[in-house]
C-alpha cells in the first residue's frame, strides 16, 4: 500500500507547470476518436484516468499513438467505432464512465463498462435514467451501480432534460448521446457547471447553443478533426495555491493553468478568505482561457462559502478544507452533498482526517463546519482518494508533527509526479510504496 510520510513545516517557492487538465484530456480523446480525420493533442494528462480513456478507444479500433503528453488520434467518424473485444475498464474515473456511457448508448454494438471498487459504488442512475428515456438499453447492478451493460442501439431519440443535480458529467453524457439521436437534445442545468464539452464540440465544428441554463445540440452532426492544446489542470494547481497561501514566506507561480470561469471557484473562495492570488498573462488557447497564477502567502480568514461557487469548485473542496483549518475563525460549507459521492465520501473522510490532526471539523449532510486552529499530526486514511491524499500532504506545511497518509497510489490518476514536484518546491513528502 502506497503511503506518504510528510515532515512538518516548510514553505514553497518556484515556478512550475502542473500536468494537463483531466476533464479536457478525457474529452480530447473522446471527440477526436469520433471525428473525421487526424487530431493532434498536446499537454495531455499522462494520468491513469485519461490513459484508461485512450485504452478504451483503442479497444474500439481507434488508432491512437502517444509520445509522453503528445497524442495523435486518427478519428473514425461518428459511426466508425468497433465492438470492443473485452470489457472497457474505466478504473477510478467517474468522468470516463459517465461520458463513455453516453457515447456507447448510441452505438450499434453491445459493450460493458467496468471500474474499480470506488467507481463501482458510485451512482450511475443519474445517467442511466435519461439515456433510457432516449431509447438506450442499459443494465446495471442493484442501485444503478457499475458494471454497466450497454445493448446495441437501433437509434436514439433526443430529449429535453432538466438535470436534478448540477453535474457536468451528466450534461456531457447526454450531449454525447445526443450526437447519435434524431432531433435536438436540450439539457438544462440547475447551476452552471464546467463547459469544456460544449467548447470542444464547437472546436470540432459542431453547433451547440448555450443560452441561459439550457444547452441545445442538434443530433447527427459531423465532427471535423482539430488540434487541441490541453492547459495545466486548475484542480491540480489548487493544491499548490493552498500550499503557498498557508505556508509563511511562500511565493509560487503556476504556469499555463486553465482558468475557464466554470472552474475558477477555488480562486474566488481563496480570495474571499484573504488569499494573495494574481492572474498574469491571461490568454485564450484553442477556446479555453489560460493564465499564469501567482500566489503569495497570506493570513486567511474563515468564511461562509457562497452557494453559487459550490459547483465551480467541486473538486477543490478537500484542499479548501485544509485552507479553512489554517484560517482564523470558522468556515462553513453547505449545499455540497455531491461531495459524498465522489471518489470517496469527501465530507466524512476530510472531517475524520482533520479530526486526527486535532482540528474541530463537524460534518453535515450537505457540507462541513471547520474551526481554524493548530494542526498536529497523525495517521490519515485517504480511502484511495487522490485528492484526499494530496490535501493532507499540503496540510503538513502547517502541522506540528509528522503526517502519514495511507492508500495514496491513486494520486497517479490525476497528478502523476505529484511527490517529485511537491518536493521540488519545498514540501517535505516521501513515498513508501509498501
Ligand atoms: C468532471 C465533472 C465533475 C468533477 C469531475 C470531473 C468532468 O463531476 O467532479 O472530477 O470532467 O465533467 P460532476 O459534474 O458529476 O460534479
Amino acid at each position: 500500500m502506497t503511503q506518504f510520510t510528510c515532515s512538518p513545516g516548510g514553505r514553497v517557492d518556484g515556478s512550475i507547470r502542473v500536468p494537463g487538465d483531466k476533464s479536457i484530456s478525457h474529452r480530447s480523446i473522446i471527440l477526436s476518436s469520433i471525428a473525421e480525420g487526424t487530431s493532434h493533442i498536446s499537454g495531455f494528462l499522462q494520468g491513469e484516468d485519461s490513459l484508461n480513456t485512450i485504452r478504451a478507444f483503442q479497444q474500439m479500433g481507434v488508432s491512437i499513438k502517444r509520445d509522453q503528453d503528445q497524442v495523435r488520434v486518427c478519428g473514425v467518424g461518428l459511426h466508425g467505432l468497433e465492438k470492443p473485444g473485452s470489457d472497457l475498464d474505466m478504473g477510478n474515473s467517474g468522468t470516463a464512465m459517465r461520458l463513455l456511457l453516453g457515447l456507447l448508448a448510441g452505438q450499434a454494438f453491445d459493450s460493458r463498462l467496468i471500474g474499480d471498487s470506488s467507481l463501482s459504488s458510485r451512482p450511475m442512475r443519474r445517467v442511466i435514467d435519461p439515456l433510457q428515456s432516449m431509447g438506450a438499453t442499459i443494465e446495471s447492478e442493484p442501485g444503478g451501480r457499475a458494471p454497466l451493460q450497454i445493448k446495441a442501439s437501433n437509434g436514439l431519440t433526443a430529449i429535453e432534460y432538466d438535470m436534478p443535480v448540477a453535474s457536468a458529467q451528466v450534461k456531457s453524457c447526454l450531449l454525447l448521446a445526443g450526437l447519435y439521436a434524431s432531433g435536438e437534445t436540450v439539457v438544462r442545468e440547475p447551476a452552471p457547471t464546467r463547459d469544456h464539452s460544449e467548447r470542444m464540440l464547437r472546436g470540432f465544428g459542431c453547433e451547440v447553443l448555450s443560452k441561459g441554463s439550457a444547452i441545445r445540440l442538434p443530433g447527427k452532426q459531423v465532427l471535423v478533426a482539430h488540434d487541441i492544446e490541453v492547459p495545466a489542470d486548475i484542480s491540480s494547481a489548487a493544491f499548490l495555491m493552498v500550499a503557498a497561501s498557508i505556508a509563511a514566506g511562500s511565493e509560487i507561480t503556476l504556469c499555463h493553468v486553465g482558468i475557464n470561469p466554470t472552474r475558477t471557484g477555488v480562486i474566488d473562495i481563496l480570495k474571499l478568505m484573504g488569499a494573495d492570488i494574481e492572474l498574469l498573462n491571461q490568454r485564450d488557447i484553442g477556446g479555453e482561457p489560460v493564465a499564469d497564477i501567482s500566489v503569495r502567502s497570506a493570513e486567511l480568514t474563515g468564511i461562509d462559502i457562497p452557494a453559487h461557487l459550490v459547483p465551480l469548485a467541486i473538486d477543490e473542496f478537500p484542499v479548501l478544507f485544509i485552507a479553512a483549518a489554517c484560517a482564523h475563525g470558522t468556515t462553513r460549507l453547505s449545499g455540497a452533498e455531491e461531495l459524498r459521492v465522489k471518489e470517496s465520501d469527501r465530507i466524512q473522510v476530510m472531517a475524520d482526517g482533520l479530526t486526527v490532526l486535532g482540528v474541530d471539523a463537524q460534518s453535515r449532510d450537505d457540507g462541513i463546519v471547520i474551526q481554524g486552529g493548530q494542526l498536529g499530526g497523525g495517521e490519515i486514511e485517504s480511502h484511495g482518494d487522490h485528492r484526499i491524499a494530496m490535501s493532507f500532504s499540503i496540510a503538513s506545511l502547517r502541522a506540528t508533527k509528522e503526517i502519514r497518509i495511507n492508500d495514496c497510489a491513486n494520486v497517479n490518476t490525476s497528478f502523476p509526479g505529484f511527490v517529485e514536484l511537491a518536493r521540488q518546491i519545498g514540501i517535505r513528502v516521501t513515498v513508501d510504496a509498501g
